[in-house]
């Protein structure tokens, strides 16, 4: 989607469609039943409050978030259309329903194969964040992911206009910035999309070096012998089991001049496929677990975004990829395996393999220098029953990094939500015949997975994102279809950038 500023007046604007916010003015009151909506459009243009004025007093709306109405010929406008989009109450108004109601207005105008339109900054949000979260929202809101349907209608918005006042390099600038993030955002979501007969460790190297080669990243993909070679014993333990070869994928970016010692490594868990190993998962389900390396590709599409942003601080990206089966190879509960940081594991059930993959890749890191660390994984279906969809877990063995992520989110408008990692919940996976056990059972299991991680990234500051809840929509919403969500790659960039 190509994206441009203008400063033009709205009204003024020819475009096929004028996007506007429309805001409840009345005070949230307690009494939700008796409660009239004050409904204003969002912006100062005079000519665009008039036409939009007899549908507001006409009491037919009711100001929920989302809420869409379209309008042909506006009187006094030049767009052919005006469209309204609903944001709820003024008061609690934000950039993160912004960044949605912006994907919102990309999912009604191209289901009515509208390619180009104009969206207004609302009043309220300073004129360059908004600008971030419209272009970004409007990305989201332009990926669909029915690829292998014969009747695929490709309806795709090709270029949105934001128009806005101030600097205009500064807008533009911003514009520029969201379009990578959101191309990177849908580059994560469209790995994540594919079947694992589609995107097997060995496809999702291929694409990692395809997008390193146009980018200007440079990108290693290692097979079974250099996993064997650089002692990843819990990695491998993993892999022995499948046909398909693992990929260690390793993106390396370093820019000229770094402003900071700080080596930052984005280690992303990439099983193509998990059926739980021998410890096998049910049928139902199960066809879902496609969606396993989403982690993984999270690092991909983030590396991306790095590359073209050039931010000034050396970023190593690191995918453990394979497939988790059942085989006359695959490791069996009861077996030890020595991970590549010495440290002897007992494996109790081989459906926890994602914390096996990531102990080496985390260690892994550490050798190749890196300060800090993040890890991206669907690593429990517990991190669901304690979160549900709303909220990523968020796990940190350190106070600055948290503080640190933790502004990022709120930057990126991503939802995630910290959990505890307390010493307690280290005798849940204390081994009789190992150093640990790779299952702390039922109870905490969110927990005890990441304290699992904490084992191998030891004392270097570390956050691990537990995205199983939130790496696949279950249900459309408004703003974003169904399937791949790409969450934490906004997150991950606002992250990077506050070191350079
Ligand atoms: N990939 C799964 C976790 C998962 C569950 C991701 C639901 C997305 C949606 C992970 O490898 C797994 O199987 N975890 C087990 C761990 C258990 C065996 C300790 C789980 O959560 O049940
Ligand atoms: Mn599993
Ligand atoms: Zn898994």
């Amino acid at each position: 989607m190509n994206t441009s500023i203008s400063l033009s007046v709205p009204a003024q604007l020819e475009t096929e469609a004028l996007v506007a916010v429309v805001l409840d003015q009345a005070e949230p009151s307690a009494n939700d039943k008796d409660k009239k909506p004050a409904l204003k459009v969002a912006i100062t243009d005079a000519a665009v409050q008039s036409a939009a004025a007899d549908l507001l007093a006409s009491g037919e709306l009711t100001g929920k978030p989302f809420e869409t109405n379209l309008l042909h010929k506006p009187a006094g406008l030049k767009a052919k259309r005006l469209l309204l989009v609903s944001g709820g109450s003024a008061k609690k108004f934000s950039s993160y329903e912004l960044r949605r109601i912006a994907g919102t207005a990309v999912r009604t105008l191209k289901a009515r194969s509208i390619r180009k339109f104009a969206f207004a900054v609302p009043e309220g949000i300073a004129a360059e964040e908004a600008v971030r979260a419209i272009v970004e929202g409007a990305h989201v809101g332009n990926f669909d992911p029915d690829y292998y349907r014969s009747d695929r209608k490709d309806q795709k918005i090709d270029e949105i206009t934001v128009v806005a006042s101030g600097d205009k390099a500064a807008l533009d600038k911003a514009a520029s910035e969201a379009q990578i993030i959101g191309e990177s955002q849908n580059f994560t979501r469209d790995l994540v999309n594919e079947p694992s007969n589609r995107m097997t460790p060995t496809t999702l190297g291929e694409r990692a070096k395809k997008m390193a080669a146009e980018v200007g990243l440079k990108c290693e993909v290692y097979g079974a012998d250099k996993i064997k070679e650089l002692k990843m014993g819990a990695f491998w333990s993993v892999a022995q089991g499948s046909d398909e070869p693992p990929a260690l994928i390793i993106m390396t970016y370093e820019p000229a001049g770094a402003t900071t010692k700080a080596v930052l490594g984005l280690v992303g868990k990439g099983i193509t496929f998990d059926t739980g190993g021998i410890s096998i998962k049910p049928a139902d389900g199960m066809e879902k677990m496609k969606y396993d390396m989403a982690g993984g590709a999270t690092m991909i599409g983030a590396m991306r975004a790095i590359a073209l942003m050039k931010p000034k601080v050396k970023v190593i990206g690191i995918v453990c990829a394979t497939e988790n089966m059942p085989s006359g190879h695959a490791q069996k509960p009861g077996d030890v395996q020595i991970a590549m940081s010495g440290k002897s594991i007992e494996i109790i059930n081989t459906d926890a393999e994602g914390r096996l993959v990531l102990a080496d890749g985390l260690y892994y890191a550490r050798q190749l220098g890196c300060t800090h660390l993040v890890d991206a994984a669907t690593l429990t279906g517990a991190v669901v029953v304690a979160l549900g969809y709303a909220n990523a877990g968020i796990f940190a063995n350190d106070e600055d990094m948290y503080e640190r992520f933790h502004r990022a989110n709120a930057k990126a408008g991503e939802k995630m939500w910290r959990m505890p990692l307390d010493d307690e919940y280290k005798e849940q996976i204390r081994s009789s015949i190992a150093d640990i056990v790779n299952s702390g059972g039922r109870w905490g299991g969110a927990v005890t997975a990441a304290m699992f991680l904490k084992e191998f990234a030891e004392d270097t500051p570390w956050i691990h994102l537990d995205i199983a809840g939130t790496a696949w929509t279950e249900d459309q919403k408004p703003w974003i279809a169904k399937g791949p969500s790409g969450i934490a790659l906004r997150s991950l960039i606002e992250f990077v950038k506050s070191f350079a």
